[in-house]
């Protein structure tokens, strides 16, 4: 009988934590010079990016609507109002120009991301964990611990807002990158506030000349709300064709804001085709999450996504994930629901999906069918 049996308890930990620390991620197999993808990163065949009646669309890029943000202050606001609904019904996903964050925050985040995954990585390998809890969390694939067959891309997950001990948790090396961070993680909070009030406002669910204290009401919960940070990296994959560098998922919350570098790899699920989304220098990429899906009892979709990679470029993006404080009970709003549409959803709050991704493997939409009322 092995000699560990009586010290079960730590045992398990340790492994869990070697099992963590084994998998040193992409970024380590490119660097070692690595010419083939290795067993547990090939994905069955019917889930690989170039199979059979995509093929061809995989190298279809998609047009996404493009708002001007400034317009949204100026004369034209009921128009831009109309361009966002028309945007979330159809695609659920739109890129915004002129958002007024200042491009040297922008190009300094993400030099600065970019510099994180150069780290030797014994430092980067400071941040791993296998606990779904910890505030600043360094990773590959999507979920590690769960994943079946492992995508193609390394991550720092960190949350923002908000912050439990008071402390910003992003790593201290690159110098610079904590106070950069914070000053990035303002803005696009910002900006998250005045894309909600823009989209309750396209919903009518506020009126800027009308209710006030309503309209105060439900944009403070939203200052109050969660933020999470997530810098991806995809190194070059010397056969991109058997992996991905994410699997076809949704977003949890109520939107993500996401900033690309120049290189393409984002493909969203548009009628029936994996289509890529174009990179807009500056630009954010916004989509719907399944908590807005639920607040607007399905008028306003999260919809799929999926990463691919590529064999010349590494490609880093990040991704702000923001939603209502973690405790907040997500619900159909009482105003969007009548006799002609029927409350869809069930109760949910991000408590239970941090439960239901720890449970299993987190693919497609199915948190959001878990809670869907038949
Ligand atoms: C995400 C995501 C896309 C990308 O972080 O949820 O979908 O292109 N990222 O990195
Ligand atoms: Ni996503």
């Amino acid at each position: 009988m092995s000699p560990s049996i009586s010290h079960t308890t730590e045992k398990t930990m340790n492994d869990v934590h070697s099992e963590t620390k084994f998998h040193k991620g992409v970024k380590h197999l490119h660097e070692n010079g690595i010419e083939k993808v290795p067993r547990k990163y090939i994905l069955p065949i019917s889930d690989r990016p170039n199979t059979g009646k995509e093929q061809h669309s995989n190298r279809t890029n998609i047009r996404l609507p493009v708002l001007d943000f400034a317009e949204l202050q100026g004369p034209n606001r009921s128009q831009l109002l109309n361009a966002l609904a028309n945007a979330c019904e159809q695609y659920g996903f739109f890129q915004v120009v002129n958002h007024g964050i200042p491009i040297d925050i922008i190009n300094s985040m993400i030099r600065l991301c970019k510099s994180f995954f150069e780290l030797p990585f014994e430092e980067r390998s400071n941040y791993m964990s296998p606990d779904m809890k910890t505030q600043a969390r360094y990773g590959t694939s999507f979920n590690q611990s769960k994943d079946g067959v492992f995508y193609w891309r390394d991550f720092l997950k960190v949350v923002c807002h908000p912050l439990p001990d008071g402390h910003c948790h992003w790593p201290s090396s690159p110098r610079d990158l904590r106070k950069q961070a914070m000053a990035y993680a303002k803005e696009t909070r910002n900006l998250f506030l005045m894309l909600m009030e823009a989209i309750l406002e396209s919903l009518g669910l506020i009126d800027k000349e009308i209710d006030v204290t309503e309209e105060n009401d439900i944009l403070q919960e939203f200052k109050e709300g969660s933020q999470i940070m997530v810098a991806n990296c995809y190194p070059p994959c010397p056969q991109p064709d058997l992996t991905l560098g994410m699997p076809p998922h949704s977003d949890y919350g109520f939107l993500t804001l996401l900033l690309q570098d120049e290189v393409k790899g984002l493909q969203l699920h548009y009628e029936g085709k994996w289509l890529t989304v174009e990179p807009i220098p500056n630009a954010f990429v916004v989509n719907i999450g399944d908590h807005l899906e639920i607040f607007t009892n399905g008028r306003y979709k999260s919809v799929l996504h999926r990463v691919i990679v590529n064999q010349e470029k590494t490609r880093v993006t990040l991704a702000s994930l923001h939603s209502l404080p973690f405790e907040h009970i997500i619900q159909p709003s009482p105003k969007l629901i009548n006799e002609d549409n029927p409350r869809r959803y069930k109760d949910t709050n991000f408590a239970q999906f941090l439960e239901y991704i720890s449970s299993c493997e987190p693919k497609k939409k199915e948190f959001l069918e878990s809670i869907r009322l038949s």
